[in-house]
């Protein structure tokens, strides 16, 4: 997962592609880089590639600030993931319906390791079922063409770029392009994901994006979310820097009353939101609350299963406790 915010840097101008490795190895935390040395160091050893994919490429070519990194690499790595981890006395957690592995480092930050891998859905809105796959096929699962470069780490392809979706001029012309037709109807989260990117970096939705997204929408894809998924990428969207974009595209294509029926953006949400730090998820759940008052956000906040220390939290403060 890549963690980013922006560092105003001027709108369309990417980083250089030769800069892509250094940058990375420059702006990395310790703690990251430690953790990228020792799995470059076991992949060369065993003679396996590595690559560094999603997000934090994207943020790094858009000039953004990288915090955790995705790193992927073909099945198995388990016992890579097991050996930067123990090399570092760090936590692992093995997500193995995923086949990803995240490593905690110090200062709260992550390296994903990530096994390339391809998906198949049973029915929209359901979890995939996945299985590995080389470097090459796992970008063609992905969400978005700026989501889908990838940039080898190991010796023998060091600096290798990967890009099929023409995701680097998708950066430059600052658009937020899906990868096919069913990416929405697979997993309905990407309208969520979409409207987050684009809020965020200041993108467009690309013209037939936005008509595949109103398609998903239209045959009522995203109901088919069950609640915690619904209510987690709420929780992502209410976590951006400024979420005030993405809820108003998500408004715009009527997304808010999938999340809840009574949902509806208000002026007085987004004026409050900006007041609340990204970092105070409940404070800004208050927010988004406050206009419905403390009984009805308690009714709604219970559909929407969110946990019992955070409906209290939301209360106390609505009730101004
Ligand atoms: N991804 C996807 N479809 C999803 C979720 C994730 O294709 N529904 C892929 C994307 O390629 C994404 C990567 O998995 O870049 C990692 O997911 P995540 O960490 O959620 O995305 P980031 O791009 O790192 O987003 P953020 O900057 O918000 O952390």
């Amino acid at each position: 997962m890549a963690e980013s915010r922006g560092s105003g840097s001027e709108p369309g101008r990417l980083l250089q592609l030769d800069r892509l490795i250094p940058k990375l190895w420059e702006s990395s935390s310790p703690s990251v880089t430690a953790a990228l040395r020792i799995a470059v160091k076991v992949v060369n050893r065993q003679k396996r590639r590595l690559a560094v994919v999603g997000g934090v490429v994207r943020d790094l070519l858009l000039q953004k600030s990288v915090f955790d990194v995705d790193v992927m690499s073909e099945s198995p790595t388990r016992s890579l993931a097991r050996e930067v981890a123990e090399e570092l006395h760090a936590e692992l957690v093995e997500h193995d319906r995923f086949l990803t592995f995240t490593i905690h480092l110090e200062g709260g930050l992550k390296l994903d390791v990530v096994t390339a891998r391809q998906e198949s859905y049973g029915a929209p809105g359901q979890l995939p079922v996945v299985a590995p796959a080389p470097i090459e096929m796992d970008l063609k699962r992905r969400d978005f063409t700026v989501n889908s470069i990838a940039v080898f780490l190991d010796s023998s392809n060091e600096g290798r770029l990967l890009d099929p979706f023409g995701g680097i001029d998708d950066l430059r012309s600052r658009k937020i392009r899906a990868l096919h037709d069913q990416s929405f109807v697979d997993d309905p989260t990407r309208i969520f994901r979409a409207a987050r990117f684009a809020g965020r970096f200041s993108f467009d939705v690309d013209p037939k994006t936005q008509k595949q997204i109103e398609g998903s929408i239209g045959k009522g894809y995203p109901r088919l979310l069950s609640p915690a998924r619904r209510r987690h990428e709420f929780e992502l969207v209410l976590r951006e820097v400024d979420p005030g974009p993405a809820l108003r595209l998500l408004e715009s294509w009527g997304v808010l009353a999938v999340i809840h029926q009574d949902w509806a953006l208000r002026p007085e949400h987004l004026e409050a939101l900006r007041r609340v730090d990204r970092k105070d998820l409940e404070g800004r759940l208050a927010c988004w609350f406050r206009p419905w008052g403390p009984a009805a956000a308690q009714k709604m906040m219970t559909e929407l299963g969110f946990e019992r220390a955070t409906k209290k939290a939301v209360h106390d403060a609505l009730a101004g406790k």
